[in-house]
């Protein structure tokens, strides 16, 4: 179970960004306030450009807030550390590596030996079902093959924290859904601190212990919604059934809302 009395690992406090291109502002956050509890996996869900993306490279570091303020283990955030392994939807892997040398890229670059970065990227490759394709290069690899490499190589740094934005969106339904198990087999595994960006409802209700719902642009949390059924979780079962529901009509109402049409669930907006 989760201490949600316990310190927050991920805290971010009135954490808002605009940004500025050509003389133009563009409001990409509006203030947002989420705190997420060690080993909790927290999907963010919304339209596209509602700023899922921008509060996920916030907590990375890669970009800092115009406003508020984001913490780790209570600390600010200035910059990219290795306790949080990062997992985008283009692969990001190094074309002209092999999977092994992919995986072991990040060890090597942190100061391990070669025969240590190698032992935890053969465990890597073998969690992520690849064995015996260590020596394929990347072109060689499917989609779904390719993202299974991309978190390997984020798992052989042994990161406190993984931030996914979009992981599985360019694969097809089926590969996808493989890979949503797998990740959550090894999420009970290991409960790492998970924030997953989405814009899948029935992903969100697959994988999160909370959904944390976005409007549309510039986007804020509109609402914040446990998932309790035990897992794996049936996405045919009566209550993920209402529950995606639910989840449908918040995000759907943010789309119409932000077309200017009246919002049929003001209960939920804070
Ligand atoms: N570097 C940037 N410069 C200007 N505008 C940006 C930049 N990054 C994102 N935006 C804008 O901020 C909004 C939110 O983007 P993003 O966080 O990528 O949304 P999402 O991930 O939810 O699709 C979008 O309107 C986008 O165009
Ligand atoms: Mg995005």
């Amino acid at each position: 179970m989760i201490d949600r009395a316990a310190p927050a690992k991920i805290r971010a406090k009135g954490v808002a960004k605009t940004f500025s291109s050509e003389g133009r502002d563009v409001v990409a956050l509006q203030p947002v306030d989420l705190a997420v509890a060690e080993g909790e996996f927290v999907c963010i869900l919304g339209p596209s450009g509602c700023g899922k993306s921008t509060l996920l490279r916030i907590v990375a570091g890669l970009i800092a807030p115009s406003a508020g303020s984001a913490t780790l283990d209570g600390r600010p955030i200035t910059g990219p550390g290795p306790e949080r392994g990062l997992v985008f939807q283009e692969y990001a892997l190094f074309p002209w590596l092999t999977v092994m040398q992919n995986v072991m890229y990040g060890p090597l670059v942190r100061g391990l030996g070669r025969r240590e970065a190698e032992r935890r990227a053969k465990t890597q490759i073998a969690r992520v079902g690849l064995e015996g394709f260590e020596q394929h290069f990347p072109r060689q690899l499917s989609g779904g093959m390719k993202q299974r490499v991309g978190i390997a190589r984020v798992w052989a740094n042994q990161p406190d924290v993984m931030l996914m934005d979009e992981p599985f969106g360019a694969l097809d339904a089926i590969t996808r859904n493989i890979l949503q198990r797998d990740l959550l087999k090894l999420w009970l595994e290991e409960r790492h601190t998970v924030l997953f960006v989405t814009h899948s409802v029935d992903e969100a209700i697959f994988l999160a212990d909370r959904v944390v719902v976005m409007s549309a642009r510039p986007g804020r949390i509109t609402a914040i919604v446990p998932v309790e059924a035990p897992r794996p979780r049936d996405l045919l079962a009566p209550e993920s059934i209402t529950l995606k529901a639910e989840l449908t009509r918040l995000v759907e109402d943010q789309v119409m809302g932000a077309r200017g049409e009246p919002s049929r669930l003001r209960e939920y907006v804070n």
